[in-house]
């Protein structure tokens, strides 16, 4: 069977899915409080898209490793990402997170106060392009970003969050492999990869960016942005 019939089949990304695996089996311990998390998607009968467990530790330990204290999130589901980033402040940052759908800001904000983030988040409710003009109006400043939103709007996004930045701050982007379908000639194409395969140029040889892209969870690319 060619790699394109087993695609089809559902073996799409079975390297890495199976990286994966390895990756959280080793790598990641049981999380009591984000295990909550994901069993408040379901029960509230919300897609289960959080980012994997190892992408979830990458997060905490980029925001630690880099010192930042001022996060901005892109997307924020039911507040597995969120709870991720504010661990790698602890008791010293603050999270703005951006969502469309009040119902899913609401539950992440219950998840996050169950962490014991509940005063150091906020959340902005609607289109995450009109909250982003928002903070601009405003003049505010993030040291750390994470875009997990709507794909068609990452180029938009990540021109909001350099205009956004302080020098040398970190962007994060999630869902930039398509779950591997961007470096596989034969994959069967999924819905982002011609999208995500222009995105990662842009963002590869962006003149105020210092980029990589690492292969956890379904590939994020890491950002130093340049002032
Ligand atoms: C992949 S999920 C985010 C997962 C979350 N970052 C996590 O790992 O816990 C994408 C989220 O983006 C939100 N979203 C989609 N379009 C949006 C928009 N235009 N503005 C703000 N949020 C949006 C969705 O409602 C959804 O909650």
């Amino acid at each position: 069977m060619s790699r394109k019939e087993t695609n089809k089949l559902g073996g799409e990304n079975y390297v890495m899915k199976q990286i994966n695996r390895y990756i959280d089996s080793v790598f990641y311990s049981d999380d009591k409080i984000l295990e909550e998390v994901l069993a408040s998607i379901k029960e509230n009968g919300m897609r289960s898209i959080s980012v994997s467990p190892s992408t979830g530790k990458l997060l905490t330990m980029l925001v630690s490793i880099s010192g930042a204290k001022n996060v901005l999130e892109i997307g924020a589901l039911g507040g597995y990402s969120g709870i991720c980033l504010s661990r790698g402040f602890g008791r010293d940052g603050k999270l703005t997170s951006l969502e469309l759908v009040d119902d899913y800001a609401q539950l992440a904000n219950q998840n996050l106060s169950k962490a014991g983030f509940e005063n150091q988040v906020s959340y902005m409710v609607g289109p995450a392009l009109h909250s982003l003009e928002k903070l601009v109006s405003e003049n505010k400043r993030f040291d750390f970003f994470f875009i997990d939103g709507d794909k068609e709007n990452y180029e938009n996004y990540l021109n909001y969050c350099i205009q956004l930045a302080e020098n040398g701050a970190i962007i994060i982007c999630d869902n930039v492999l398509a779950r591997g379908t961007v470096a596989d000639e034969q994959a069967e194409p999924a819905r982002h990869t011609e999208f995500m395969k222009k995105f990662n140029q842009t963002v590869a040889n962006h003149e105020q960016l210092e980029s990589i892209l690492i292969p956890i969870g379904d590939g994020l690319t890491v950002s130093k942005v340049r002032k």
